[in-house]
This record gives C-alpha cells, sequence and structure tokens, in this order.
C-alpha cells in the first residue's frame, strides 16, 4: 500500500473475511486514506463506494495475498464477499500475488486455476517465491517481495504519472579489453541506474537501459541494452537519445581504453610495463550535441562522482556537457557511491536550489525522478 502510492497510485481496498482475520480494515483505511469494503450487504457502505463503484474506479486489481481459496473461487467466477464481487465486475488488469503453503501450491487443483486464469491476458501473476514459509515448510509460497509486486503492478501498463514517457537510462560500468582475457574497468554494480529503472518504470514509463557488464539482471517490463564498451555504450545511446523524453547517465563509463588490443593473451615474459592509453568516447557529452542540435529534445541528467569539491566539479560538468541536471555523489562517504545499498546525492539543476537525497538507491532514485519530472512536465 505505502509503496504504491509512494510510486504516486491511488489505492482502494476490499477484504476476504479471512483477510480480516489477520489485518484490521481500521489499518487498512488509515494507510489508503478511503473507507475499505468488507461486506457488499452492508448498506452503509454499498451507499458510500460499493464494489460496483470500485470495479468501475480502479485502473488495476491486485490480489495480494492470492491464497489457493481465492483464486479458485475468481477461477469459479464466484462473488461472495467484498474481494470476488467487486473483481468478477472488474474489467481491467488483475495481477495476482499467490501466497499459501508449499503443498497447495503445488497442487494440480491450484496449478490448474492459476494456469486458467493466466491463459486470460489480462490476468498477471507475481511469485510465489521459494523459501521459508509461514508454517515452517519450505518451499515455493512466498508472497512476491514488496519491490517486486510493485514492479509487476506497473508492469500491467498504462498507470502512473510517467505514462507514455520514454526513458533512457545508462548504468554499470563498461569495460575496455587489453588482452581475450584482461580489461580496464571500474567498480560500478549499475545499482544507483536500475534503481532509476525500476523506479521510472513503477511510474508508469516506458524504460530503457543500456547496460554496462553487471551481475544483477534487470526486472521484467525493463527494456535492457546489453554493452562492454564506451564505444557500444555511445552507438546503442545515440540510436536511441533522439527519441527518448529523459535521458539519465548513470554509467561509469571507462574515460580511457588502451590504444592497441592483443589479439592473443599477452605473455608477461617479455610484455612492456607501460600501457599506453587512447580516450573513449563522451556518451553523455555527445547524447547532449546531438539532442540540442533537434527540435525536441529529452531532460538530460548526468551524475558527477567526486572524492572532493564535490559540489563544484559537479556544476562544471553540467555546463560543459549542457545538461539539466547533475546528480553529485561524494563517494569518499560512507553509504555512498559504487556497490553500496545506499547512497547521498545533491541534485543539482541548471538553475535553481540544489536538492539532497539519501537512503536507499530505490529512495533516491525516487528523489531524482520526483525533481526532474517537474522538468519533464512541460514537454
Ligand atoms: N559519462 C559518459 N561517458 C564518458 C564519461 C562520462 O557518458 N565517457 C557520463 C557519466 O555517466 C556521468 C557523467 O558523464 O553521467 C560524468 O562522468 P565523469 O566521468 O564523472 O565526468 P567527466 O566529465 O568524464 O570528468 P572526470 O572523469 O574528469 O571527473
Amino acid at each position: 500500500m505505502r509503496e504504491l502510492r509512494r510510486a504516486g497510485a491511488e489505492v482502494r481496498v476490499a477484504m476476504t473475511p479471512a483477510a480480516q482475520e489477520f489485518v484490521t480494515p481500521l489499518l487498512m483505511q488509515g494507510l489508503s486514506g478511503h473507507a475499505v469494503l468488507t461486506d457488499y450487504f452492508d448498506t452503509a457502505q454499498e451507499a458510500r463506494f460499493g464494489h460496483l463503484d470500485l470495479s468501475r474506479w480502479a485502473d488495476a486489481f491486485v490480489v495480494a495475498p492470492a491464497t489457493a481459496d481465492l483464486i479458485a473461487r475468481i477461477r469459479a467466477g464466484i462473488a461472495n464477499d467484498a474481494v470476488t464481487t467487486s473483481l468478477l465486475a472488474f474489467r481491467g488488469p488483475v495481477l495476482l500475488a499467490p501466497a499459501m503453503n508449499t503443498a497447495m501450491w503445488d497442487n494440480a487443483r491450484t496449478q490448474e486455476n492459476v494456469k486458467a486464469l493466466l491463459s486470460e491476458t489480462r490476468y498477471r501473476k507475481v511469485g510465489p517465491g521459494s523459501g521459508l514459509l509461514a508454517d515452517g515448510d519450505v518451499g515455493a509460497g512466498r508472497l512476491a517481495e514488496l519491490g517486486e509486486l510493485v514492479d509487476a503492478v506497473a508492469g500491467l501498463g498504462g498507470l502512473g504519472p510517467l505514462v507514455g514517457k520514454r526513458v533512457l537510462i545508462t548504468a554499470g560500468p563498461t569495460r575496455e579489453a587489453l588482452d581475450p582475457v584482461r580489461f580496464l574497468s571500474n567498480p560500478s554494480t549499475g545499482k544507483m541506474g536500475l534503481a532509476l529503472a525500476a523506479e521510472a518504470r513503477a511510474r508508469g514509463a516506458e524504460v530503457t537501459v543500456v547496460l554496462g557488464p553487471v551481475a544483477e539482471a534487470p526486472k521484467d517490463a525493463i527494456t535492457v541494452v546489453g554493452v562492454t564498451t564506451a564505444e557500444e555504450m555511445a552507438n546503442a545511446v545515440l540510436a536511441r537519445v533522439g527519441e527518448s523524453d529523459l535521458f539519465i547517465a548513470a554509467a561509469a563509463v571507462s574515460d580511457f581504453r588502451p590504444a592497441h588490443v592483443e589479439p592473443q593473451k599477452v605473455k608477461k615474459e617479455g610484455a612492456s610495463a607501460e600501457l599506453a592509453l587512447v580516450r573513449t568516447r563522451d556518451v553523455l557529452r555527445e547524447a547532449s550535441a546531438l539532442v540540442h542540435a533537434a527540435s525536441r529534445r529529452p531532460v538530460l541528467v548526468g551524475f558527477a562522482a567526486e572524492t572532493e569539491k564535490v559540489l563544484e566539479h559537479a556544476r562544471a560538468k553540467l555546463e560543459r556537457k549542457q545538461l539539466d541536471f547533475i546528480v553529485a555523489n561524494d563517494v569518499s562517504q560512507p553509504g555512498a557511491g559504487f556497490g553500496t545499498d545506499t547512497n547521498a546525492v545533491t541534485i543539482v539543476p541548471a538553475a535553481g536550489t540544489p536538492v539532497e537525497a539519501h537512503g536507499t538507491k530505490r529512495d533516491v532514485a525516487a528523489r531524482i525522478l520526483d525533481v526532474v519530472a517537474v522538468a519533464l512536465g512541460g514537454r
């Protein structure tokens, strides 16, 4: 509930009698800011905002947790509580987030019911995950992780404040080969860029990530263009940036590459101890120059990873690369920069007051998008 609201969604709740054994309607009312539908025979509830109002109002229906019983009833078209009556009258996309004991999940009835529902394109499923379950069993049946759930809701399409916007992001390091087994690179893991991608997606944007070599696989519903070198990243970005509404360069691109790539593995005996380097292409600078020459251009956001005079260096980069915003990042601080799950940044606009943001990379991504979305509005 909280994560969906943070991503800009308005949320209303219907609860089954079973759900009310675990969580009170009052709590869900507090969190959603709206009265909760628990009983469609309650004339007061129906008069205020009944099950048919809910079905007409919603853009998407999320069933979380989707128990074995609830899935069976939905599949059969039964309408005997606030959730199933609302759902039976609903015409839009439905996301099921199954959660139950492993044996119940594995049961042929449940599998058949899920399969039947998913054969309709408007039904989607997220999870269940595997692991230790509430009842002590180990196996499939865990409710999907919070982030996965929110991303899956966004993946239903047509929802959120960035619907219709195309967002292009570079993320991760690049690798510049010396020979077939060695390369120059940096410790970037792509986490910040991928957090931005997931957050933009959660807000309804169409997202493409030009991604250097990283371990973490990006989420569904995000287009990934895998690249290795700065040259490949530049080509991938220049082919797409003109079509985008927002370009965020979060990649840690190698500034230099070896002048020569040896076709065979270099042997240490007789090898030179010196390495001749040449500059790589500056992806962001080239992209900025290209779109500044066009009639319509995306909002341009760069990152500046610095260890000293952070704001001063960042502002210089913003001007040199003609950006709308630069996200300045003091990578010498603990809990900020390469490989961490948290970050602390200052979002510097070309004109106006800088905004500070810190927290998980996803929190920081949300703040960055809040700030830059204002510039996006007028386009
Ligand atoms: N960048 C890029 N391509 C490069 C180098 C940088 O797209 N070859 C982008 C980064 O993704 C980041 C911004 O430019 O958004 C700043 O990168 P950085 O390397 O810190 O800045 P430079 O201008 O290269 O300056 P320096 O390395 O001297 O600090």
